[in-house]
């Protein structure tokens, strides 16, 4: 196995904090916000329930998963049977990694963009002792893979709005993925849905279980309630396949923290129907102003932005070798990562998480410049 990602660059940047510099770290997608009061305060409330210290089960709490399933016919429009067709999981991470365990055996292929959330290839494929069949996502096709390179695989893996690239996916590539889980049966495609929330202006995402229902999505709180560290999201999808997910994490968990799972179900249940409760749409407006201001900042420094509607992140191209300027951004105090960090597709880009305010990312601004 690698190193983890993000291992190397929390090491320097230990090392810079240590010798007393000010480091400005927009490597890491780790929220810089709180999460909303009413968030923290349920999880508070709920640590005091009389079961709270139980164990809960690995496929989640029968109560929270109503709410998943409310929450999911008002924000998507799509029906969801809470006993069959919902695992709650200990956030997405965990989550992705259990369905490997679930699916893949040793020399089975795992279909995974490039560049990508890097736990679909190690994760899932290197930790299940199975083969990465790469998609490469390129900037000509709008960052969306080309899906004949996905023939023969056991699992496919897509992710939109799309971490590191901020690129959204088009209705018609939408139907094609669902054209591509209805005919090969024989492949579990799992869209991560991380970023459903994180969108701007007039953009919504939609859900892929909008378009098959032969497929699974995986959910996350972590971004949109600011509460990486909560670690809680919920799998949703086809029931056999939440059944080999839920008989997989039956072996390695013991279920989310009851007190956890239900904070995600009152922050869940603050939406009417698809409208987001009104902390939502505070925190989609903080992310919202730094994207914009940061994709202007880096055009006027002559780099080639990817603009997107979408995520926390920005994604631009500095030249065919991206360590140079990543190198030079160190030393001026800033962190980005390299997008080859995401894999060898994503050499030549950098990658920018908007997870520091926008004073601090003018000043990283002003030191790139
Ligand atoms: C694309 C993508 N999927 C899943 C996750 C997992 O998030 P968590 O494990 O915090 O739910 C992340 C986190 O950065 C991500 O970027």
């Amino acid at each position: 196995m690698p190193e983890y990602l993000f291992a190397d660059l929390e090491k320097k940047i230990a090392e810079k904090t240590a010798a007393g510099r000010d480091v400005i770290n927009l490597g890491i997608g780790d929220p810089d916000l709180m999460p909303p009061d009413t968030f923290t305060k349920s999880l508070q409330e709920h640590a005091a329930d009389p079961d709270a210290h139980f164990y809960s089960s690995s496929r989640g709490d029968a109560g929270v998963r109503k709410v998943i399933a409310r929450y999911f016919k008002g924000r998507f429009g799509v029906e969801l049977d809470p006993d069959s067709q919902i695992c709650v999981v200990l956030g997405g991470k965990e989550g992705l990694s259990s369905l490997g365990r679930a699916f893949v055996n040793p020399g089975d292929a795992v279909a995974c963009p490039s560049p990508a959330y890097p736990v679909y290839a190690q994760g899932v494929a290197t930790l299940c002792d199975g083969k990465v069949q790469t998609m490469p996502l390129l900037q000509e096709n709008g960052f969306l893979p080309d899906l004949n390179l996905a023939e023969g695989s056991k699992m496919l893996f897509c992710n939109y709005p799309n971490n590191p690239t901020g690129a959204i996916a088009t209705e018609l590539f939408w139907q094609k993925l669902a054209d591509f889980a209805d005919t090969h049966q024989e492949t579990v495609v799992c869209h991560d849905h991380a970023y459903s929330e994180m969108t701007f202006g007039d953009y919504v995402a939609p859900s892929f279980l909008q378009y098959t229902r032969n497929a699974v999505e995986m959910h996350s709180l972590s971004k949109v309630f600011n509460a990486t560290g909560f670690r809680i999201g919920f799998c949703v999808g086809r029931a056999d396949m939440i059944a080999a997910l839920v008989k997989a994490k039956s072996q390695i968990d013991s279920g989310a923290p009851l007190m956890i799972q239900r904070a995600m179900a009152d922050g869940l249940a603050g939406y009417r129907g698809a409208e987001p409760p009104k902390e939502v749409v505070e925190i989609r407006k903080i992310y919202g102003e730094r994207r914009a201001y940061a994709e202007r900042a880096l055009r006027e420094l002559g780099l080639d932005v990817i603009e997107s509607p979408a995520t926390f992140y920005v994604w631009a191209r500095v030249g065919d070798d991206e360590l140079p300027f990543v190198q030079k951004a160190l030393d001026h105090d800033v962190v980005v990562t390299p997008g080859r960090g995401f894999g060898r597709e994503g050499t030549g880009y950098i990658r920018l998480a908007l997870t520091q305010s926008l004073e601090r990312i003018k000043a990283a601004m002003g030191r790139l410049d």
